[in-house]
Formats: C-alpha cells, sequence, structure tokens
C-alpha cells in the first residue's frame, strides 16, 4: 500500500516508529523499499557522500533531480522525499519552481532547511507537502555541532519547531540536538520528528545510507554500522585484480564454448 505522507504523520498517533533513510540510487532504492523502509530520502547529503564534494552548498538542482529519477525507478510503496539544495529556495517563488520540478521527477515532499516559515506557508498554500530540517543544518553550518545545547538555545529551537509546524511542515527532521530536546520538541508538537543524531525519543529515525553500509571512514557517534562495505568492497576488487593477474579468472563455468561442430568449420 502506498505510504502517503498522511499516513506516515498518523503513525505518530498509532504510536509506530518511523524509519526513514537517505537513498540515490537505484539498486539500494530497490533494497529500501523491499525492506519496507517508509521514507526513502534523496537527501543534498549525496553531494559530500556519493559525488565527492567538499561541502552540501555545491549541490545543484541538478544534481539532486538526476538521483531522484534513478530512486524513483525502484521506489513503489515508500514515501519519496527530495531535499532541496542550497540557494534553491530563497524566495517563495523560486522555491515552488524548484519543489514542482521535484515532484514532476516524482518526489512525494520536499525537505529544506531552516526557520523558512513563509516559503513552507507558500509551497503548502500550492498544494506541495514540506518537511522541516532543525539543528544542525549543513547547508548554513559549516562545522557539525550539537545545536540546542543551552536552556536558552533549547528553548529557541522549540519555537522554531511549533512555528515550522503552524507554517504546515508535516514531519520536522532534527539533527545533532541533546536527546532530552529532541524528546521535548516531539512531544509538544502534533507532527511527528524524525531524528539523527538526536537521540531516542523522536517519533522516528533517519540514517545516511553510506554510514549505516559502512562505506564512510568517519566513525561517528550516533552511527551504527550494519554492515561492513569498505572491506568487503576493497576485498571483492583486490581478489579480481590478484586473480585476473594470475589468470585464475575466468575459469572453465564462466565461459561460453562453441559447438563442437561448429568449432571443427571454425578451425578449418
Ligand atoms: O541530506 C541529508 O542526508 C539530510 C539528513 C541528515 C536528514 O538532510
Ligand atoms: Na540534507
Amino acid at each position: 500500500m502506498k505510504k502517503t505522507i498522511e499516513l506516515v504523520m498518523n503513525m505518530k498517533k498509532a504510536g509506530k516508529r518511523i524509519t526513514m533513510l537517505t537513498c540515490y540510487d537505484y539498486p539500494t532504492a530497490v533494497m529500501q523499499e523491499k525492506a519496507g523502509v517508509d521514507v526513502i530520502f534523496v537527501g543534498d547529503s549525496v553531494g559530500t557522500n556519493m559525488l565527492g564534494y567538499e561541502s552540501a552548498v555545491e549541490v545543484t538542482m541538478d544534481d539532486m533531480l538526476h538521483h531522484l529519477k534513478a530512486v524513483r525507478r525502484g521506489v513503489k510503496d515508500a514515501l519519496l522525499l527530495a531535499d532541496m539544495p542550497y540557494r534553491s529556495y530563497e524566495t517563495d517563488e523560486i522555491a515552488l519552481q524548484n519543489a514542482r520540478l521535484f515532484i514532476q521527477a516524482g518526489a512525494d515532499a520536499v525537505k529544506l532547511e531552516g526557520r523558512e516559515e513563509l516559503v513552507v506557508e507558500y509551497l503548502t498554500k500550492n498544494n506541495i507537502d514540506v518537511v522541516g530540517h532543525l539543528g544542525f543544518t549543513p547547508q548554513t553550518h559549516d562545522k557539525a555541532s550539537v545545536q540546542g545545547k543551552t536552556f536558552e538555545q533549547a528553548k529557541e529551537l522549540l519555537e522554531s519547531a511549533l512555528s515550522l509546524e503552524k507554517a504546515g511542515i508535516k514531519l520536522l527532521v532534527l539533527e545533532m540536538v541533546p536527546e532530552e530536546v529532541a524528546g521535548l520538541i516531539s512531544k509538544q508538537l502534533k507532527i511527528p520528528t524524525i531524528g539523527i543524531a538526536a537521540g531516542r525519543y523522536c517519533d522516528g529515525q533517519v540514517q545516511v545510507i553510506n554510514d549505516l553500509l559502512g562505506m564512510t571512514q568517519r566513525k561517528l557517534v550516533h552511527v551504527k554500522e550494519y554492515a561492513d562495505y569498505k572491506t568487503s568492497t576493497f576485498q571483492a576488487v583486490k581478489s579480481y585484480k590478484d586473480e585476473v593477474e594470475n589468470g585464475l579468472f575466468p575459469e572453465k563455468n564462466n565461459v561460453r564454448i562453441m559447438d563442437s561442430g561448429e568449432l571443427q568449420e571454425f578451425k578449418a
């Protein structure tokens, strides 16, 4: 059954935790869909994770659309969310144009960072579902750091969350926030919160797929590696190289041979 934004929002009331994961390509989308991930998310983290960029601010609309279209082909029932990249929502009109490109490319909803209530209202009025993102926001902070650690900052974060909810966001991503603060915000909001590095008390969790698969060099507190991609990929590639060099690959069962009659004719 197709997971609409309403269905995902209702999971909060039903006490069901929401799973969300970043996804940047077709085969990974097929696996996430098969595993039943609720929200498959083409994040602008595609830049640093898949394209070798230094920062999120280098990611363009064209980058996002290219990956979104690939992921779309692998998604069936999951909610497909796309991240609006840096400077793609500077005014409400620019935001609407770009959000419509995402919807045309198959996104069900778009996410944007920060206190952008006017843009949220404008997109919502034009029938586009918007997801918010507060706490650490990579498009405007250059160094990852915990947000909302002091009483004043925590209060401000809660006010921002309530104000974005009022503007119309359907879900709120909280990134790098102490878990007590994320928990309190989750209690105060009617809409679900989805946390990354925001502790145990959010209504759902989001992770970067590269981190979870063990593709990343960095070791982060909030990450659990469920696979060891680095090691298995290196070993596979190294074994292939060694076997080709030593004449061990291909072997007999990797080759096709001619019919014996045809072979005789060919040799003649
Ligand atoms: O782009 C991304 O991966 C994100 C998540 C960290 C929420 O915005
Ligand atoms: Na992002």
